[in-house]
């Protein structure tokens, strides 16, 4: 992608910064971002030409300026945690469901291109029925997978009424460099392998069996760049299609790291699922294909990051 004007909500944040980083050299990237999660750190080059940064919020700024001239829009800013979109619903709808529908008005005034939202596997909530097709029922349980399926729903409602065209990707477990390891709300990966860094037992909720789809960050930039791209109208997994267990994550992150503490085992959390496992063939029709086997080189990686800011 070469000489566009592209507007990435969440831009300071873990996924946003890698599409901002990779993208920045050939296009003009504008960010919107109150960093409430982010960081302008997060981002390789933050003085680069290139790069214009407003830090503000969706819910108050104005939209209609900056999407002017503006090709492709990236939205990712949300309130992206589950149990603080719980703690806080109201809020998470104003961010999450109204700056989005917000957004989307403005992206219709001034006939932007095309939109690429970060939807979320949480959307299929309770459906078991793995592995999950696009076309599954949603069951969502919380009121951030409440707002992501409404934001799916009025991105396609947008492009009915008024041609805006859109992929939403729901990603399912995203791990890579930037990604917080200091919310309370952190990820498995990073709270894995921050305990270990720092000589500590990680825990494991519930007997590690549980499996989960992960997917590397470098393959969700690339998603978001496919689709962009792509002609398609809908929604699109991003995911490996792969379980790897909480037990065999833990080993290759031991391993990774020379290290021979073993987990604590703590009990089950209440909501946590079983299994979450994506059908990706979906991929297809933004042509992309993410290959699995990288799993543990991206984990190395990762890991390495880690090492530099612990
Ligand atoms: N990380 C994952 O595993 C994962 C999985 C599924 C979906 N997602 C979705 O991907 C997107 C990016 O997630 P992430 O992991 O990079 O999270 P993140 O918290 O690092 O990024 C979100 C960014 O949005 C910004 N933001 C939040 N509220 C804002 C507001 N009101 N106005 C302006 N900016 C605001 C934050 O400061 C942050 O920089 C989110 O929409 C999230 O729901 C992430």
């Amino acid at each position: 992608m070469k000489n566009k004007n592209i507007l990435i909500t969440g831009g300071a944040g873990f996924i946003g910064s890698h599409i901002a980083d990779k993208l920045m050299d050939d296009n003009k990237i504008t960010i919107i971002d109150n960093l409430s999660t982010g960081n302008i750190k997060n981002l390789k080059n933050p003085d680069h030409e290139n790069l214009k940064i407003i830090e503000e919020d969706l819910r108050t700024s104005n939209l209609d300026e900056y999407t002017k001239d503006i090709d492709y829009i990236f939205h990712l800013a949300a309130m992206a945690s589950v149990p603080l979109s719980v703690e806080n619903p109201l809020e998470c709808n104003e961010i999450n469901v109204n700056a989005t529908v917000k957004l989307l008005k403005s992206a219709v005034k001034n006939d932007v291109e095309k939109i690429v939202f970060s939807s979320s596997s949480a959307v299929y909530g309770e459906n078991r029925n793995m592995p999950l097709k696009e076309t599954e029922p949603l069951m969502p349980t919380s009121p951030y997978a409440v707002s992501k399926a409404s934001c799916e729903m009025y991105l396609k409602s947008f492009h009915e009424s008024y041609g805006l065209n859109y992929t939403a990707l729901r990603y399912f477990n995203v791990f890579g460099p930037k990604q917080d390891k200091n919310s309370q709300y952190a990820a498995v990966i990073p709270n894995f392998i921050s305990a270990l860094l720092e000589g500590n037992q990680a825990i494991i909720y519930g007997d590690g069996e549980q499996t989960r789809d992960f997917v590397y960050v470098g393959d969700v930039v690339r998603a978001n760049i496919a689709a962009c791209k792509s002609d398609y109208n809908g929604v699109v997994n991003v995911a490996s299609g792969e379980k790897l267990t909480i037990n065999r994550l833990y080993e290759i992150v031991k391993d990774t790291l020379g290290s021979d503490l073993k987990p604590d085992y703590q009990p089950e959390r209440l909501g946590d699922i079983k299994h979450s496992l994506a059908d990706v063939r979906n991929m297809e029709n933004i042509n992309l294909k993410i290959d699995s086997s990288d799993f543990e080189s991206q984990l190395s990686e990762t890991v390495n990051w880690f090492k530099t800011v612990l």
